[in-house]
C-alpha cells in the first residue's frame, strides 16, 4: 500500500478502523466514505469497464456516474455514497 494521502490533520481526532479491499486492509476514519478511504490509500482503479476492460474509478464523487461501483459485502454499490464502517468486505466492481 502507498502512504496515506490524507491532508486534514483533524481526521486524527476521529475514531479509525479498517475494512478490506480485495482482502487488503484499508484505513478509514469516521465520516469517510468507502471511496474517500480508498482514494487516500492510493487505490484508484475500482473496477474495469465491461466493454473495453479499461480502468474505472472515481469521477463525479456524488453518485451520478456509476464509475465507482464496487462490491460491498456482496452488493454492487457506489463507493462514493457508502459510509465506511469497520469490517466491510469491498471488492473491485465487475
Ligand atoms: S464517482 Fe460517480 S457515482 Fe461514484
Amino acid at each position: 500500500m502507498p502512504k496515506d494521502l490524507r491532508t486534514d490533520p483533524e481526521l486524527a481526532s476521529r475514531p479509525s478502523f479498517h475494512f478490506t479491499f480485495e482482502g487488503h486492509p484499508v484505513l478509514a476514519y469516521a465520516g469517510e466514505t468507502v471511496a474517500t478511504a480508498l482514494w487516500a490509500a492510493g487505490l484508484r482503479i475500482l473496477r474495469h469497464g465491461p466493454g473495453d476492460g479499461g480502468p474505472r474509478g472515481l469521477f463525479c464523487t456524488m453518485g451520478l456516474c456509476q464509475e465507482c461501483v464496487v462490491s460491498i459485502d456482496g452488493q454492487a454499490t457506489e463507493a462514493c455514497r457508502f459510509p465506511a464502517t469497520e469490517g466491510l468486505d469491498v471488492r473491485a466492481g465487475r
